[in-house]
């Protein structure tokens, strides 16, 4: 665990960067630092490696203060990655990747082959270990940035905006990429960006600063598209903000209904002789040989997001269940899905009132 305790950065010409920030990083965990520019999150980052001394306040890992520490010895136990990757230019691919178990004192043959492996790891060709930086393009290279910081092995790892430099596509790339390492490694992972939906998608924590330094809000990601604590927060997490809370919740809980019981507007669902759904039929929709299409099915493990996106985008307002063998098992009209809707985000005001 990483804690800020009352942490607080002037820097010398007068310019609060941090103030008074308490914050607990969860081990094992990615929590995100999300906010306007200038709003200190680089330099809460940089506090916790050393980069940056703070003015006042502690930052302790797993309880032991950093300044009580070597700074050099505690650099290479924490990886550290850059937006623009901040590669070596005089060190290939393979250099740059060894550098921190070359400094651990590690051969090079034995370096060599570490580099090779976490090449792999980051989806990364073996051919490109003798290049230089500049031969690769900006994805790769934020690849081996990634790389670097995980050569050492290190229990944290402090990302500042790891996915900033490249296109949006090679960025869910990435993103998917690191959330799988994770899955694997369980790093204590400290990461910045200025893009609160990549903060809501890869954050398991996400800490809110707003301008001076302040913390906004610390919460997981549900909790502040559901429950945001001030004004700031949620014009910052932005619009669609209940829709998008509804991707965190599965469709296990939601009641459906018996497959022809919903009849009321005359509509009725075709399927074919194994029961699989292929459309509606009925006044003004397709005939049976020809029926209306659905537009998609869900199943229990589908989130209500895509539930919801169903009914409401369905020619009948109805979102239709399948088992995991693709036969339909159930329908859901969108009003019987607001009601439940509503009905659970009663039931978790009333479990946070009294909690
Ligand atoms: N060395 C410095 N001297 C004086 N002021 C600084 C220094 N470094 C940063 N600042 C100021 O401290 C504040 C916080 O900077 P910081 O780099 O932490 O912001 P940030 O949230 O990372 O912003 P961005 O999203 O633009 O990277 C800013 O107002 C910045 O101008
Ligand atoms: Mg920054």
């Amino acid at each position: 665990m990483i804690t800020f305790d009352g942490v607080r950065k002037v820097f010398p010409d007068g310019t609060v960067a941090v103030d008074n920030l308490d914050l607990e990083l969860p081990t094992g965990k990615i929590t995100v630092f999300v906010g306007p520019s200038g709003c200190g999150k680089t330099t809460s980052l940089r506090m916790i490696n050393r980069m940056i001394e703070p003015t006042s306040g502690r930052i302790l890992i797993d309880g032991d203060d950093v300044t009580s520490q070597d700074d050099a010895l505690l650099r290479r136990r924490i990886g550290y990655v850059i937006q623009h990757a901040g590669l070596f230019p005089h060190r290939t691919i393979a250099e740059n990747i060894a550098t921190v178990p070359h400094l651990n004192g590690v051969n090079k043959k034995k370096a060599r082959a570490v580099a090779l492996e976490l090449m792999d790891r980051v989806g990364l060709d073996e051919s490109m270990a003798d290049r230089y930086p500049v031969q690769l393009s900006g994805g790769q290279q934020q690849r081996v940035g990634v790389a670097r910081a995980l050569a050492a092995d290190p229990p944290v790892m402090l990302m500042d905006e790891p996915f900033s430099a490249v296109d949006p596509i090679v960025r869910e790339v990435l993103q998917a990429e690191f959330l799988r390492i994770q899955g694997e490694l369980g790093k204590t992972i400290a990461l910045v960006t200025h893009d609160i939906d990549e903060a809501i998608k890869i954050g398991d924590m996400v800490a809110v600063f707003r301008q001076g330094g302040h913390l906004a809000q610390f919460a997981t990601p549900q909790e502040l598209l559901e429950r945001p604590a001030n004004d700031f927060v949620a014009d910052f997490v932005g619009r669609d903000r209940g829709f998008r809370s509804l991707s965190f919740d599965t469709a296990a809980a939601l009641e459906v209904d018996d497959l022809f019981s919903v009849a009321t507007g005359g509509e009725v669902l075709v399927l074919d002789g194994a029961g699989h759904p292929h459309g509606w039929t009925g006044p003004g929709l397709g005939s049976t040989s020809n029926p209306t299409p659905l537009g998609g099915t869900f199943v229990t493990g589908d989130s209500l997001r895509l539930v919801t996106d169903l009914a409401i985008s369905s020619p009948v307002g109805i979102a239709v269940r399948v088992d995991e063998t693709g036969r339909a098992d159930g329908v859901l009209r969108h009003d019987s899905l607001v009601r439940q809707l509503n009905a659970r985000r009663r039931r978790r005001a009333e479990a946070e009132s009294t909690s």
